[in-house]
């Protein structure tokens, strides 16, 4: 029996028996920040998944692709019971997803294959009536299927629902200039939202349709194994990680999440109401470009 399939059943076993949340040992660790202490020298990319179980002598004769696939199916345990306690009705996880994940895509064009018929899953989905009824089309995500480097947005607007793609309106106009402005090129980046179709009004994601897209999310971040994770505003940062802090409070450090790590800003729409805001993100686009600068390639 694969690494990959004994954890499967023995999450299984453990969900039969009525374990709902297994904890995570570091939920929302705090990373030490770059500039204080150097980062470890980063891990291989598919072994960034990393916990107690994961270093444990049995984990260490696991294949890669099987640790991710347990830190994956842990943090899918832990969010569902996040929205559960939450009062949330956390939708039926889809088998057709499901058995994307497990093929473990690795290379270039299996993840974009897996990341195409992903998005002809979400383009079908109806669980938010109200949006799915409204939409013009599906937001799905666009850029590099193996991207060291996630941009996790809020949702989309009136642009992106038109264009089928994220980040293409006024705030996208501004996001183009923040890359341009860093190291950064669109080639290293996919980009993603919380949500995958447009609130009426461009209102904020309700938490129960951030549950209901919250498995798509998940799949892209497992398909694709972004080492970062940029969340641009609070809605980003909150829904990913389940917290509530302003984000005046969580720059300038990194998040964990499910193996990756995860820098929050705010989000250019923001900058578009309050210009005075440019300079703090640019100060955090300094921060990750320093962080970057000091990691092995
Ligand atoms: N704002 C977002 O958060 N995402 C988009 O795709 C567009 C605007």
């Amino acid at each position: 029996m694969t690494g990959k399939r004994a954890v499967a059943q023995l999450l299984q076993h453990l969900q039969a028996l009525g374990v709902s949340h297994i904890p995570r040992v570091t939920p929302v660790a705090r990373l030490q920040a770059a500039s204080a202490n150097p980062a470890p020298p980063r891990p291989a990319r598919s072994t960034t998944a990393r916990s107690a179980t994961a270093r444990s002598a049995t984990a260490q004769q696991q294949t890669p692709a099987a640790r991710q696939d347990q830190t994956s199916q842990r943090t899918r345990l832990s969010t569902a019971a996040a929205g559960r306690d939450q009062g949330l009705t956390v939708p039926s996880a889809l088998p057709e997803v499901a058995a994307l994940i497990q093929q473990s895509p690795s290379s270039r064009d299996e993840r974009k294959q897996a990341l195409c018929a992903l998005q002809g899953i979400v383009a079908a989905c109806s669980r938010c009536e109200q949006l799915a009824s409204r939409r013009t089309q599906t937001v799905f995500g666009v850029g590099n299927p193996e991207a060291k480097i996630m941009f996790l947005g809020e949702a989309p607007g009136r642009e992106e629902d038109e264009q089928g793609e994220p980040f293409v309106g006024p705030a996208g106009q501004l996001l183009n200039k923040i890359i341009a402005a860093t190291k950064l090129r669109r080639e290293d980046l996919y980009i993603c939202n919380i949500l995958r179709c447009r609130p009426p009004g461009n209102r904020n994601p309700l938490p129960q349709e951030a549950a209901n897209c919250r498995e798509f999310l998940q799949a892209q971040i497992d398909l694709v194994r972004p080492e970062y994770i940029v969340c641009w505003g609070g809605v980003a940062a909150h829904n990913l990680l389940n917290v509530q802090t302003p984000v005046s409070r969580m720059r300038q450090q990194f998040f964990e999440y499910g193996g990756a790590r995860v820098l929050v800003t705010y989000h250019p729409s923001f900058l578009l109401r309050n210009a005075d805001a440019k300079k703090l993100v640019w100060e955090d686009m300094q921060y990750f470009m320093q962080h970057l600068g000091t990691q092995d390639d």
